[in-house]
């Protein structure tokens, strides 16, 4: 779910607040679309106004250019990814308390709402959704009650951090009171929440992207913390009300322009235009001319990463493609074990953990709840984190012992593209960072895969100006085809998960990726013929073995009548000679080749979705940002 909050003065304030809230909601949409609302308030309202809609925020501000909102001081938006209750108008946010003075917005689970609900009703409270939001709702408007009997005043901010320790499970919570107009209040407990630092007006976030319109300061807002936020102040605090003293204020690096279309048909077709710059961008600064790789935001002791002797890669769905990339190259440079796991399959298997161990997180958002609480678990087991992340002040970038930031931008898309290239990049500056430590790989070879990485994105730009036609017409012939086959080895085996993964999230068509190898073992009884099977075809120079192997498979499949598509490498006479479509990309060297491969997969998917007149920005059911486990 995504939230918003915006506290401004009588003075400054008038449509303002509502104004935040939509462009907020807008830049926030990605994390969820199943419904949309906002609540807003001012002095002498005499309430606290609610609108909320299912389905997509252009519902809800068709609604609100039809039935005009009040002008306000503060308000609070949200849109949902639905968890509890299915997306419809009641269940959408904000809720209410029993007597309409209170609203609140809710992203998490609140894990003790059915118990929470049982007792209130017990005590002749209404429901009229099925949401544990709801149950925070009535429980909050009671505090406050409460509050104003024991203090003779309201106070909300006293409120809700009663509230919040009431609450088991995860949330941030935003509320406003039609009694105090000129505050938003919000907790956090393993949800996030960022404040943006305005001039005469404050805001509240699920991330920067909700703001970064208005203000480029930030303010972080801790595990376990309140904030209160007004036009002038903004005051953070424990669950038990001790002020924090100098909260962390950070500058925002992204423009907002970044996080607008720009002139493209969708985010998607924007951002994976944008690989290229995402490659080199995740590069700069992080290597000298001489080929030393500097990594001084690495603040996790040299001596430490020294005696590093196994590291395990976690992440979910597309960022754990990217971590298999990087376990074939940092174990060929590095020279010691890596695992690669789903993060929340990891968490809940009592993994083998050491302090010689080096978890690395891998996360665009950096909020995936299943791979922070993985992060948290190596933690509590001794063992140093660092994470690959997107975002900065997210919170695996936070609670990680050191963090390296992919320069992709902000990705909008659900579907991640741009993201999982910066991630790849990343993981081999890491790799070779680890190697150059380790005196692992003798000096001329770092210096000659750094060489070969920095080529990297005129190689991806090459596949995007030269078979974006190609890639179009495939999807045209294939569009209607019930079911695709990945596959590939090596480096190729999580290239063709991730293409799989593309094709499934936004065009629905039933997909899975393999290893090649795998083919005969099983997949191939799925052949018959016309099955599209795409093949991830490794460069024949180099692990010439490889790529034998892949042809082999081609053969098998092609004898059974499959369509081949081939992602390889130009002027490949074998692949010429078998596959029915063919995507290019030039030579590179085998374990930089993910990078380019990608690129094809990733605009076929998109064209196939588009094809199918299917919102590629937007997938069904899916959010981009998962923060509930
Ligand atoms: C969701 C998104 C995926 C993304 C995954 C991990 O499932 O739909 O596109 O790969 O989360 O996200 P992260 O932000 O942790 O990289």
């Amino acid at each position: 779910c995504g939230i918003v909050g915006y506290a401004g003065s009588v003075k400054t304030a008038c449509g303002k607040p509502l104004e935040v809230c939509l462009q907020g909601l807008k830049r926030l949409e990605y994390r969820g679309y199943d419904s949309a609302g906002v609540a807003l308030t001012a002095p002498g309202m005499g309430h606290v106004e609610v609108r909320k809609k299912a389905g997509r925020l252009a519902n809800l501000v068709d609604d609100i250019e039809a039935h005009p909102m009040p002008d306000a001081t503060v308000a609070i938006g949200h849109t949902r990814w639905a968890t509890n209750g299915a997306p419809s108008d009641s269940n959408a946010h904000p809720h209410t308390s029993m007597d309409g003075k209170v609203a609140i917005i809710h992203n998490g689970i609140i894990e003790n709402a059915s118990q929470l609900r049982l007792d209130l009703q017990a005590e002749g409270y209404h429901f009229t959704s099925a949401t544990d939001t709801e149950v925070a709702a009535k429980l909050l408007g009671k505090i406050v009650d409460i509050v104003i009997a024991e203090k003779g005043e309201p106070d909300l901010f006293e409120a809700i951090r009663r509230l919040a320790r009431m609450l088991e499970g995860a949330f941030t919570i935003l509320a406003v009171d039609e009694r105090q107009p000129g505050i938003v209040v919000g907790a956090r407990h393993d949800s996030p929440l960022v404040v943006g630092l305005g001039d005469g007006e404050n805001f509240l976030g699920s991330d920067v992207a909700a703001f970064v319109a208005y203000t480029k300061r930030a303010m972080e807002v801790d595990q376990d913390q309140c904030v209160c936020i007004s036009a002038d102040d903004v005051t953070i605090t424990d669950f038990f009300g001790n002020v924090v003293d100098n909260p962390v204020v950070f500058t925002v690096d992204w423009d907002a322009s970044a996080a607008e279309k720009g002139g493209w048909d969708s985010f998607m077709d924007k951002e994976i235009h944008e690989d290229p710059a995402a490659v080199q961008r995740t590069l700069i600064g992080r290597m000298d001319d001489d080929g030393h790789i500097n990594l001084d935001e690495v603040r996790i002791d040299e001596h430490e990463l020294k005696s590093i002797d196994k590291i395990i890669v976690i992440g979910c769905g597309t960022a754990s493609y990217a971590g298999m990339v990087a376990k074939y190259a940092i174990e060929h440079w590095v020279r010691i074990p890596v695992e690669i796991e789903l993060a929340h399959e990891f968490r809940y298997r009592d993994p083998i953990l050491t302090p010689r161990t080096l978890v690395v997180a891998i996360s665009q958002s950096g909020e995936t709840m299943d791979t922070l609480m993985a992060l948290r678990h190596a933690r509590e087991q001794g063992s140093k984190v660092l994470a690959i992340c997107n975002t900065q002040g997210a919170s695996i970038a936070r609670e990680a012992d050191a963090v390296l930031y992919t320069q992709a931008g902000p990705e909008v898309a659900v579907a991640s593209t741009k993201a999982f290239v910066a991630q790849i990049t990343a993981a081999y500056v890491l790799g070779l960072y680890l190697a150059q430590l380790k005196g692992a790989v003798y000096r001329d070879e770092i210096h000659s895969t750094l060489a070969s990485l920095k080529d990297m994105p005129a190689k991806i730009q090459w596949v995007l100006d030269t078979q974006a036609a190609a890639i179009e017409q495939a999807a045209r012939e294939l569009a209607d085809s019930k079911s695709f086959l990945f596959l590939g080895r090596h480096v190729g085996y999580p290239v063709a998960m991730e293409g799989a993964l593309k094709l499934k999230e936004i065009a629905y068509t039933f997909t899975e990726g393999f290893a090649a190898g795998e083919l005969k073992h099983g997949p191939i009884a799925l052949v018959e013929p016309g099955e599209p099977v795409v093949f991830i075809v490794p460069p024949k120079r180099g692990r010439d073995v490889l790529h034998a192997k892949v042809i082999s498979g081609i053969e098998e499949v092609k004898a059974r009548g499959a369509t081949i598509i081939a992602v390889a490498e130009e002027n490949d006479p074998d692949v010429k000679r078998y596959a029915d479509i063919v995507f290019w990309r030039p030579a590179c060297p085998t374990l930089m080749s993910p990078l380019v491969d990608v690129v094809p997969l990733q605009l076929f998917a998109m064209d196939v979705a588009k094809q199918k007149g299917y919102d590629v920005d937007k997938p069904r059911n899916l959010a981009k940002s998962v923060t509930v486990e």
